[in-house]
């Protein structure tokens, strides 16, 4: 594995400079400290930051679901609008492209995502959710405030940028694949490198972390169908048994992370749903069960989907049955696995720690949760950074994904300046040259 990760990474590096013709530099520290500081100093300006936060909030109150943006978009194109930023819109339906600076290379991608969660949320407050049902609760809205902040920090400094940066607003993350859906578009085949920040209430407010190479899993989706004969309990004799097929089927699939991958490297599979029958004194026609496959590579990918489809196939006709797997590749599945491009990753390390000073930059774990930004990292270099939201007072440190989640909004100008600053300074030191 290290070494076809050494290979991957090469080959990234290589394809990267290839394709840029860059000659890269290394930004004098005292400069990106002065550029950083100065940024950040404008995202805390009252004005500045009240306007941000009054952004968040106001999506926090129209809580939208993956592809039903439309209130959201309105809200930035109308900020962009308002800040002389030209854009192209729909861009998978609800998403938004916005673009700074020269118009030609190199161009660098800024992302936030635009969805919320089918959630309600409890957290009691003056800005909750007025959606029954729906809520931000993986932080979008904050996402979204921070890219329009960095939005209008690149606008004032549209004149020195040594490049273009483009502003993604992306619709459906949460499990729609609206990443894939934006790249088919064509408006970020120019794109060099991406970076996205996420919140994340596990680091306190103030505090960005990241690891480069691989980040998060590469996950898929399978559902199965058993299909046997169904009649009286009693008689099992005249049946063929799906329940007990697809019992087999579950305790089998166990065995292909225990039992057939290298104890060193991590892969899950999870069944998370198993449906079947009615009665005690039936025996069903067909069960249905499902769940995820996750891997750190995508050969790891490939070969958990091929022993899902085999295992549960072969299981179902020990017992007489018969099995089918989809794997909803039309949706599309599996999303690959996050890869943190290495110079990449140095690259907003180094922004970073000018930003907030080196101990504030913090080297995170590995998990095996999925993200569709790494369809971009499929594409060109990408990176993505999390960064802290707790803070104690505030109880700021409820998990995503729950219905007591909150923010430290004091992390929006954080959020605000790193994405501008890792932006200006990518094109200060990614200088196209002109043969
Ligand atoms: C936590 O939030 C309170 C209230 O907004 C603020 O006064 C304090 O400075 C914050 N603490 C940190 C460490 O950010």
């Amino acid at each position: 594995m290290g070494l076809m990760l050494l290979c991957l990474l090469l080959s990234t590096i290589l394809g990267q400079s290839q394709a840029l013709e860059a000659s890269e530099s290394e930004l004098p520290s005292q400069e990106l400290e002065f550029l950083t500081r100065g940024l950040l100093g404008s995202a805390k300006e009252a004005e500045f930051f009240q306007w941000m936060r009054g952004v968040r909030r106001r999506i926090h109150q129209y809580p939208e679901l993956g592809f039903e943006e439309h209130r959201t978009s309105q809200l930035v194109r109308s900020e962009l609008d308002s800040l002389g930023i030209e854009y192209a819109w729909p861009v998978a339906k609800t998403g938004v492209v916005a673009s700074i600076g020269s118009g030609s290379k190199p161009v660098f991608a800024l992302r936030a995502d635009m969805d919320a969660l089918p959630l309600q949320e409890q957290v009691e407050w003056e800005f909750k959710s007025k959606i029954d049902g729906k809520m931000h609760a993986c932080g979008h809205d904050s996402h979204v405030a921070m890219l329009l902040g960095a939005a209008k920090l690149l606008q004032s400094k549209r004149d020195i940028l040594k490049g273009t940066v483009k502003l993604i607003f992306q619709p459906g993350e949460e499990g729609y694949a609206g990443a894939y859906h934006m790249l088919q578009h064509g408006v970020l085949n120019d794109v060099d490198a991406f970076f996205f920040i996420h919140v994340t209430p596990s680091l306190r407010t103030g505090v960005i972390a990241s690891r480069p190479g691989p980040m998060l899993a590469g996950a898929g989706l399978f559902s199965a169908t058993i299909r046997g004969k169904g009649g009286h309990a009693a008689a099992p004799h005249k049946n063929k048994d799906s329940i007990l097929a697809a019992a087999s089927a579950v305790v089998a699939l166990q065995q292909i992370v225990s039992r057939e991958t290298n104890p060193l490297e991590a892969r899950v599979v999870t069944v998370g749903f198993l449906k079947g029958g009615e009665a005690g004194n039936v025996i069903p026609e067909s069960v249905k069960f499902g769940g995820t496959f996750r891997s750190l590579t995508n050969e790891g990918l490939t070969y958990l989907q091929n022993r899902i489809k085999e295992v549960i196939e072969l299981q179902a006709a020990v017992h007489r049955c018969e099995g089918t797997v989809d794997f909803m590749e039309d949706t599309p599945l599996p999303y690959p696995v996050m890869i943190n491009d290495e110079p990449l990753y140095e690259h907003v390390k180094k922004v970073g720690e000018a930003l907030l000073g080196e101990p504030n930059v913090e080297l995170c774990p590995v998990i095996m949760g999925a993200e569709d930004f790494s369809f971009y990292s499929k594409e060109s270099a990408a990176t993505i950074f999390v960064l802290g939201i707790k803070n104690e007072s505030l109880k700021s440190d409820q998990p995503l994904h729950t219905s007591h989640f909150v923010i430290d909004e004091e992390a929006l100008s954080v959020g605000a300046a790193l994405n501008a600053a890792v932006a200006i300074s990518y094109l200060d030191t990614h200088v196209v040259r002109t043969h």
